[in-house]
């Protein structure tokens, strides 16, 4: 993903603490050998707050998000929406303030300045091109930059395209922008959807609320994040049914409102941390994570020989030393096993005792991870879109770097089952997607620690 390093801070760090601030040249240093136990609490989802807060762009009143998660990326995307004009104020901004329940953001989208999305941002995080959605369906109009490839994948945005002229916008691509127009508003129609694709649901969604008519979305995303938008849009006023299922429904208004919502736990932390337990060994409660949000990792989980208890809390995650059975996983769409968890599970299987077969069905390349996993000793072959890993009996520590942020913390999980010193290198691709990821490892016993230049 074209992320720019500035994005995470570039503030010259000088301490070895895991309380240090966020560098974009720090590194994590781990020694392996630690079993984790404790509470780890899981944050709000990042993949939920990005549209939330693109969401905001639909009324001129102010929308609320409580447990928003302090990372990166939503730092990126609050400078991109304020190039639209949109005012953020973050309560609960210093460390402490909030404890472990987020932040609270009032963002106000009442006046757009400027329609365009330009590509010095948009090339910058993939996401921040959803706001074409709801930039054309309140001001009939909106320029934004081509996202470009990144390091998962081509990421065309060809179905986005296809959703908003299915609903009444000309568009048009010249110099590597996409410029949608719909001067007398967008109306509904039947969006039906060749693959399933999260981006392409959460643009048809939010230009759906504000279109003239009944607009209807087949073979819809089902990840839990669209529900938690869609049950945003609905507090802000809007008409949707279906969220959840391969076909939503959207009766079109004419003016959104302001709300309050808070955002849903992130499930990719919580089988982050699963796994990482898995890992080390150890008993941890993930506190507030929301089993349903990820039965089918959970069972993968539970195959392996892992016990994962569902309880009031949270899920709590227990291995005393057993070993660990291998997996054939193939990633799929919600409610299949997340791609945003494979590179997780390949770190897992590096441990077995056994071959697993590992499937990326999402992206075309989002096998990073491999090489670095190999350099940690590693057996793993690839063939097409299919790992094969033979379990080894030990890894040992070494300097590593990846180029995204679910590969990076696959890099993490295997070094604290790796003998010795991993030093993860470019820092700045966690800080994109896990808040405080070194604190939470290292309250449970994990000998972390975030080194600054
Ligand atoms: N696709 C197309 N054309 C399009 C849109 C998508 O061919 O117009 C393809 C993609 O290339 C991909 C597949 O459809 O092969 C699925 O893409 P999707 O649109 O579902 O993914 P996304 O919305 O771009 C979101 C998450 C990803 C996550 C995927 C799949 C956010 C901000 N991103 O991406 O998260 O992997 O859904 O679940 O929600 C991450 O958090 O690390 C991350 C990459």
């Amino acid at each position: 993903m074209g992320y720019a390093e500035g994005a995470a801070g570039a503030r010259p760090q000088s301490k070895t603490t895991a309380k240090a601030g966020r560098g974009s040249m720090d590194r994590i240093r781990i020694v392996g050998g630690r079993r984790l136990n404790g509470v780890i609490p899981i944050s709000g989802a990042k993949n939920a707050t990005l549209p939330l807060m693109i969401a905001s762009l639909l009324t001129e009143d102010t929308l609320i998000l409580d447990n928003v998660p302090h990372l990166a990326d939503v730092a990126l995307l609050q400078r991109i929406l304020g190039n639209h004009g949109v005012d953020v104020m973050i309560a609960g901004k210093r460390a402490g303030e909030n404890g472990d329940h987020g932040r609270t953001l009032h963002i106000s989208a009442k006046t757009i300045v400027d329609t365009t999305a330009p590509y010095e941002l948009v090339s910058k995080m993939r996401a921040s091109f959803w706001v074409v959605a709801p930039l054309v369906a309140r001001m009939g109009e909106a320029k934004v930059s081509m996202p470009g490839g990144c390091a998962i994948g081509t990421r065309p945005v060809d179905l986005l395209i296809m959703a908003l002229e299915k609903l009444g916008a000309d568009i048009d691509i010249e110099a590597g922008y996409v410029i949608a127009r719909a001067p007398h508003g967008l109306r509904g129609g039947e969006v039906v959807f060749p693959k399933v694709t999260v981006s392409g649901t959460h643009t048809a969604l939010m230009a759906a609320t504000l279109a003239r008519g009944t607009t209807v979305i087949e073979n819809a995303a089902r990840e839990p994040e669209i529900g938690d938008v869609a049950d945003c849009l609905n507090k802000m006023g809007a008409r949707i049914s279906g969220a959840g299922t391969s076909r939503i429904v959207v009766e079109g208004v004419s003016s959104l409102h302001g709300a309050r919502h808070s955002v849903l736990p992130d499930r990719i932390e919580t089988g982050t941390y699963a796994m990482a337990v898995a890992m080390a060994g150890g008993d941890v409660l993930l506190a507030n994570a929301r089993p349903e949000l990820l039965q089918a990792a959970l069972d993968v989980l539970a195959r392996t020989g892992v016990a994962v208890t569902p309880t009031n809390e949270g899920i709590r995650v227990c291995r005393n030393g057993a070993a660990l059975a291998p997996v054939e996983v193939t990633t799929a769409p919600f409610p299949g096993f997340p791609t945003d968890l494979q590179a997780q599970l390949m770190a897992l299987m590096t441990r077995a005792s056994g071959t697993s077969h590992i499937t990326e069905s999402i992206f075309e390349n989002r096998f990073m991870h491999v090489q670095e996993l190999v350099r940690l000793g590693a057996h793993i072959r690839l063939d097409g879109d299919t790992a094969t890993i033979e379990g080894v009996a030990r890894l040992k520590g070494a300097p590593v770097m990846a180029t995204d942020l679910r590969a990076s913390v696959s890099l993490v999980i295997a070094a604290l089952a790796a003998e010795g010193e991993t030093i993860v290198n470019r820092v700045y691709h966690l800080d994109r997607g896990f808040e405080r990821l070194e604190e939470k490892l290292a309250a449970c016993g994990a000998a972390i620690e975030r080194v600054s230049d």
